[in-house]
């Protein structure tokens, strides 16, 4: 394997054309103020992106004494910033990039060639060809008779459409108390306020509740904590009973829909034990509970099939999707639904009442096409099949270190799970955690040039979901800065942990 690369000093800017932006201020009495700015430089962009962007879950505190990283370029698996300094892009932008970064040009010429076409038309009570080409390709490779799709714009929009589409279908059914809805803890489904009560996670959820009533968490399959010496059909076997014993709380005529990943990632890509998906299925059936599998990461290939539902065999109901169906280049995401719910909308006078403006866009549909495209031409399932079992071998070297106490995930979708102590599996404190993933490893795998995920969000990980495109020299790269940077973060966590122990 190559050397770990060293921390590179921050180059100076490389030379951006230079594009026309324009700050805008308010006076104390409203009156605008517009300054023309030639921006051609790194110093404008994060002038200016510091006094005007509103970015998504940032602190953006930080931006007084640090620098906003400003991605500008991309080429394969690499990303390169503002300063012409070169990542790894270790996390397919969110789960999302499958193909890298070098389609773009191909990408873009079918979006031209729909723009010159036609730009825009609605998919209520018309249709468009790229659209109707895309849902019957979507046909073509999902599983079972997961037949007809929904279009939307994106992941949460596809969870609020289903948690609509399930209601009105038991409504339709003459079932119209079934309203309640049951998902994983520390799962995320999105945050549109419908999406955002299926997400378990309470630090995103608490500043927004009260929440839509009638959502319930069981447990999720995180094998890592499990009582010592389980196994895998004892733990399937609990959580089952688990599952049964809340729907049997709850009263299974009131429940709408079960919404689990294939592998769940909130928390760190928990793959299901054995048998798990197949007793989920049999308990939704045994109570008429919609099963719906939200496969906007696992969908698409990030787990080497083009759904979870194939590789795991979860039969669902309704699958969401998102991100990889057009490499995340345009917005576009959607609900599959089996031939049996879509019937109930098909009767007579019905239709499933809900609708946006952007669902099905024609340029989207068009990118769309021609990413799965590329993605046949490339292979990209294969490459992703082929090379499993490598990125496992090298990520379970890394378990080998003292502050990994567990290597898991499938496909190009994996993470390493810190521990304080791996022989107890005792986790960092909140605080330590907040030190070590925030103040330590985001920073430092930043700097030396690999941008993956540092996460708390259930038990403190790194996740690594990288291009559906990367070789086993990329994958190499990944270990090569994990490999440092991991061991760095060892002796800092103890470092720290004996200095305080001094001063307390
Ligand atoms: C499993 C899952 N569902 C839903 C969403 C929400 O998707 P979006 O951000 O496109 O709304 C995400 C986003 O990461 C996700 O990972």
């Amino acid at each position: 394997m190559r050397a770990p690369p060293s921390i590179r000093a921050v180059r100076p800017w490389r030379g951006l054309a230079p594009v026309a932006l324009a700050t805008v201020s308010k006076s104390r009495h409203g009156h605008r103020h517009r300054k023309d700015l030639s921006m051609t430089d790194h110093a404008n962009l994060q002038d200016i992106a510091k006094r005007h962007l509103m970015m998504h879950f940032t602190s953006q505190g930080r931006f007084s004494s640090e620098e906003v990283p400003i991605i500008e370029r991309g080429d394969g698996c690499w990303l390169w910033d503002t300063n012409g300094k070169r990542y790894f892009d270790g996390m397919s932008g969110l789960f999302c990039t499958q193909i890298g970064h070098s389609y773009g040009a191909e990408l873009g010429e079918a979006a031209a060639k729909q723009m010159a076409e036609l730009g825009f038309f609605i998919n209520w009570s018309y249709a468009h060809p790229r659209v109707i080409e895309l849902s019957a390709k979507i046909a073509e490779i999902a599983p079972g008779d997961l037949n007809r799709t929904f279009f939307c714009s994106g992941g949460s929009e596809g969870n609020e459409s289903i948690i609509k589409l399930a209601r009105q279908y038991h409504q339709i059914r003459g079932e119209g108390r079934r309203y309640k809805m049951i998902a994983r803890r520390t799962a995320y489904h999105g945050t549109t306020l419908g999406a955002l009560s299926l997400t378990g996670i309470a630090s995103i959820r608490n500043p927004f509740e009260p929440l839509l009533p009638g959502v319930r968490h069981v447990s999720n399959t995180n094998a890592y904590h499990r009582p010592e010496g389980e196994t895998e059909a004892e733990f399937t076997a609990f959580l089952l009973d688990e599952l049964r014993g809340m729907i049997e709380q709850e009263g299974p005529e009131t429940i709408s829909a079960f919404f689990a990943e294939p592998v769940q990632n909130s928390g760190g890509t928990f793959t299901p034990p054995e048998g798990y998906f197949q007793g989920v299925r049999a308990i939704c059936d045994e109570y008429g509970i919609l099963l719906v599998a939200d496969e906007v990461i696992c969908g698409f290939g990030r787990l080497g099939y083009w759904f979870g539902s194939e590789r795991y065999d979860i039969r669902p109901d309704l699958v969401t999707f998102a991100k990889g169906i057009a490499s995340a280049h345009v917005p576009l995401g959607g609900v599959i639904m089996t031939d049996k719910i879509a019937a109930p909308f098909l009767e007579g006078s019905n239709m499933f009442v809900h609708g946006i403006t952007y669902g099905g866009h024609p340029v989207s549909t068009a990118v769309a096409l021609k990413n799965l495209e590329i993605m046949e031409r490339e292979d990209v399932l294969g490459n992703v099949r082929r090379n499993e079992p490598y990125f496992e071998a090298v990520l379970s070297k890394l378990g080998e270190k003292p502050i990994v106490g567990d290597v898991r995930g499938a496909g190009y979708f994996m993470s390493l799970e810190l521990v304080r102590d791996k022989e107890t599996k005792e986790t960092f404190s909140d605080e330590e955690a907040d030190r070590l993933l925030r103040g330590f490893l985001s920073p430092r795998l930043y700097d030396a040039g690999l941008i993956c995920r540092a996460d708390d969000r259930g038990d403190p990980v790194v996740q690594l979901s990288p291009p559906l495109v990367a070789t086993r020299e990329d994958l190499d790269y990944v270990h090569d800065v994990l490999d440092t940077v991991l061991d760095e973060a060892w002796t800092e966590m103890n470092r720290s942990g004996r200095r305080e122990a001094v001063t307390s």
